[in-house]
């Protein structure tokens, strides 16, 4: 863009300039031919005027016909008192014009006098007896520059307007596209995020292009990121509601002399409220950056004891979990949350795996997998296990499905990546990239 305007402007003051300069060349050529064929015409009306003197009128008639033969025009020439001296009618605006150059010779200049209006030029000139005479000659054809000596202004006018065709150009080029930029910046502004700037702009190759597509993926991004926060917001209030509902319900009966089984009901439920809002909790700190003391640890470390806890719990349900590889993995992050993320990965795949097999985790070559041998989820489901209260249809587990979810952005806040895939042969691999 900076060289595009660059250019524009700077071509345009060249192509001024050098127009300008050419005009002024060739004004000046013009006017110089006029002169010398003013010479000539000077020149044979002084031969004429002094055969007239000499008493020879046929000779002055004849030099002037041959003047207009040659030359191509209609020449006539007055003596003072306005009389033609080449034997020629004598038109008024003949006269008037001698009148005037008269006038300026008086004043004691040299040029000729042009009548713009009626074309016609009158040039005063001395015989060789001293006596004045006035030539007179039809302007377009004897002394064309005179007819251009409207062109200064026109000139201006052809400038101005040119001019202001390519400025106006540029000026649209420029101004219209970051008017419409501005709008559609100001409808997002109101909240309307569906707003895009139109297709016409994103496919221009300047700066302006690449502004435009810049800003329609901006508000791509952000329609996005607010659709999501509205879906959570409203599944959170679902998540709530139902357990808040048991409790009513539980309470009632209570009321009515339900026995030790209602208050046991609400007991669990007050329980799954308060694990619910520890998780949206985990989840808004993760999402504003409110986050546990940064620090270095061994990932290798944390693994060997979520294994061993996990193991631990498995072994209560015939299942087991084994350490495959554990290579030294240092991380500069939040170890808590990390164990958070790795603890719901293997507890999940705790959950899944059949009865009588093991939970293989991997720490290998800076990659760690957690792998059951369990159902896996449906396929075409696979990549919505991240979301946030995901749960797979028919899942009778406790949980509310945020797991993943946390687990996800803690791994994102350590720039690190986590994605699912199920396993030929049946059973489901998580697989968590962090880098050092
Ligand atoms: N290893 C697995 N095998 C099969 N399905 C799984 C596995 N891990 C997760 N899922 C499916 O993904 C869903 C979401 O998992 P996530 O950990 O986010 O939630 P949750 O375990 O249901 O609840 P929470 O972790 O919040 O207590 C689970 O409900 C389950 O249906
Ligand atoms: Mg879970």
């Amino acid at each position: 863009m900076f060289r595009k305007i660059f250019l524009s402007l700077w071509l345009t003051i060249a192509v001024v300039a050098v127009a300008l300069q050419l005009m002024l060349l060739w004004q000046r050529d013009r006017e110089q031919r006029s002169n010398a064929r003013m010479r000539v015409f000077v020149a044979a009306a002084r031969r004429a005027a002094d055969a007239y003197e000499h008493g020879n009128p046929a000779r002055a008639a004849a030099e002037a016909t041959d003047l207009d033969r040659a030359m191509g025009t209609d020449i006539n020439v007055l003596d003072e008192r306005g009389a033609s001296i080449v034997n020629r009618r004598v038109r008024d605006a003949d006269r008037a014009a001698a009148r005037a150059a008269a006038r300026i010779a008086a004043a004691g200049f040299s040029m000729p006098f042009g009548d713009a209006r009626t074309g016609i030029v009158a040039q005063p000139f001395n015989a060789t007896s001293g006596h004045r005479f006035i030539l007179i000659a039809p302007t377009r054809r004897a002394l064309p520059w005179l007819g251009a000596s409207r062109s200064p202004y026109l000139t201006l006018v052809a400038v101005l307007v040119l001019g202001g065709f390519v400025c106006f150009a540029l000026a649209r080029h420029f101004a219209v596209p970051l008017a419409q930029l501005g709008e559609s910046a100001n409808a997002v502004a109101d909240g309307r995020l569906g707003t895009r700037v139109g297709a016409q702009l994103g496919r221009r190759r300047d700066e302006v292009g690449a502004l435009a597509r810049d800003f329609n993926r901006m508000a791509e991004r952000i329609e996005a990121l607010v659709a999501a926060d509205r879906r959570l917001l409203g599944e959170m209030s679902h998540q709530l509601r139902s357990p808040l509902a048991r409790v009513t319900v539980a309470l009632s009966l209570a009321r009515k002399g339900g026995g030790d089984e209602y208050l046991a009901r609400i007991e669990r439920e007050v329980d799954r409220l308060d694990q619910l809002v520890g998780q949206l909790l985990t989840l808004a700190r993760i999402d504003s950056g409110v986050e546990n003391a940064r620090g270095a640890f061994d990932l290798a470390g944390l693994l060997r004891e979520i294994v061993s806890d996990g193991d631990f719990e498995a072994r209560a349900h015939g299942r087991r979990v084994e350490l495959v590889a554990a290579d030294p993995h240092p991380i500069l992050g939040y170890e808590e949350p990390m164990r958070e993320a790795v603890e719901n990965v293997v507890r999940n795949a705790i959950r899944h795996t059949e009865e009588g097999t093991a939970v293989e985790v991997t720490l290998q070559h800076g990659r760690l997998t957690v792998r059951d041998h369990g159902p896996g989820v449906p396929e075409p489901m696979i990549g919505e296990i991240f979301a946030p209260f995901w749960r797979a249809p028919g899942e009778t587990s406790e949980g509310a499905g945020l797991g993943l979810a946390i687990a996800e952005r803690i791994v994102r806040s350590h720039h690190g990546s986590i994605r699912a895939s199920n396993v030929k042969g049946g059973g489901m691999m998580v697989t968590i990239e962090l880098p050092h």
